[in-house]
């Protein structure tokens, strides 16, 4: 991904070798903004106040955040505690618990002086199988878009809705719903995303508009109620969304407003797909109503932050004083209402079987205790 005309991932190791890079989420789409994280505490915050978000990002700045507290303190109660604080973070996207159990494997049995090398290696390997993975959905997504395609007259675009931000911002690399997106444009393929804007962050109207404005592609954001209009006018060839977990029986776990669109999508003959990475699966967790779903903070409904004419951002109340609030995160997909699941390892059926078939060894492992409690 290019950010103005400059080759990019969305986290990597400062020129010191030791602290980490991002970009903070909560300024996009009117400022970018690079931050550093040098202990474990602005890993933590990062994570908390979302300036990175997405579960595959989550993952990797946790990861990270593993690395800089051993750089301070290599010890194993040093290691327990970061992992504690990591994992106390955000509830919901497993990807955050898997790769905390990738860093205790890869650390713990090790001498503290050769901790810190092996927690940076560690972190820079989950970071690099994060991109090939999600390149690998890419080109399996990009199959289902070319078949569609190729229904169309030539030159009609192929029209994609999605929810939230699965892009880029979202991962290392590519996105996971937007990697079919990217390769589709790459390859010629006239392609138009309809963005969700996803009350109450704005994820989609902020994330996913700001990254796919960049890489040129044709994109509308539309506000979350439109797109059932959409489905029923024929207007939406396909959904694709992301996940925050994907249960052993291929329920669905991700942005709040992801059911809604799954059941319009149901309704209307709309296929329905969700990309996702294999360390967004739980194989611990069979139905989506064990999923630990976050509820966040009231004021994230209650104000809204834009840009003002004078080129300010400004936060803005729009709900009454004294009127209560709630603020669920995410929702859960039942199965059922899933087409197929985009992994890298090919589009599967939402079931049980497909998943433990397609990813025996994580099927396996997972019936031992994970490391991370
Ligand atoms: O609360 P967020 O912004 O972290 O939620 C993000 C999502 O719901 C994404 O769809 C999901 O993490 C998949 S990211 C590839």
């Amino acid at each position: 991904m290019k950010v103005n005309g400059q080759a990019m991932r969305t986290i990597w190791v400062g020129e010191d070798g030791e602290t980490v890079l991002t970009i903070d989420q909560t300024r996009l789409p009117h400022r970018f903004e690079i931050i550093r994280l040098a202990t474990l505490d602005d890993a933590a915050r990062a994570i908390r106040t979302m300036q990175v978000r997405g579960a595959p990002l989550i993952g990797a700045t946790a990861a990270y955040g593993v690395c800089l507290a051993l750089r301070a303190d290599a010890s194993d109660q040093a290691l327990e505690h970061a992992c504690s604080v990591l994992l106390a973070t955000r509830p919901t996207a497993v990807n955050l618990r898997w790769a905390l159990d990738e860093m205790l494997a890869a650390v713990r049995n090790r001498p503290r002086g050769e901790r810190v090398a092996a927690a940076y290696a560690r972190a820079a390997q989950i970071c690099d199988e994060d991109v090939a993975i999600n390149a690998a959905i890419g080109r399996h997504g990009l199959a289902l878009i070319a078949v569609i395609a190729g229904r169309k007259p030539p030159g009609e675009p192929v029209h994609v809705l999605t929810h939230c931000n699965a892009g880029w911002l979202a991962t290392v690399g590519w996105g996971t719903a937007t990697a079919p997106i990217y390769m589709a444009h790459e390859r010629g393929l006239p392609v138009h995303v309809w963005v969700d804007e996803t009350r109450p962050r704005n994820q989609g109207a902020a994330l996913t508009a700001w990254e796919l404005g960049h890489h040129g592609v044709s994109h509308t954001v539309i506000a979350d109620n439109a797109g059932g209009h959409l489905m029923q006018r024929g207007l939406v060839d396909l959904v694709i969304v992301g996940a925050d977990r994907v249960t052993a029986r291929g329920d669905v776990c991700n942005k709040i407003g992801t059911y809604l669109k799954a059941l319009a999508a149901c309704d209307t003959g709309v296929p329905f797909y969700v990309a996702l990475p294999s360390p967004t699966i739980d194989f611990t967790i069979d139905d989506g109503v064990g999923v630990p779903i976050e509820q966040r903070g009231p004021e994230e409904v209650t104000m809204m932050t834009g840009l003002t004419a004078d080129g300010r951002l400004e936060t803005v109340r729009i709900v009454p004083e004294g009127s209560a609030v709630a603020n669920y995160a995410f929702d859960v997909t039942p199965a059922r209402l899933i087409t197929g699941l985009i992994t890298e390892r090919g589009v599967l059926p939402a079931t049980r079987e497909a998943l433990a078939q397609a990813f025996p060894e994580r099927a396996r492992r997972s019936s031992s205790s994970a490391a991370v409690a």
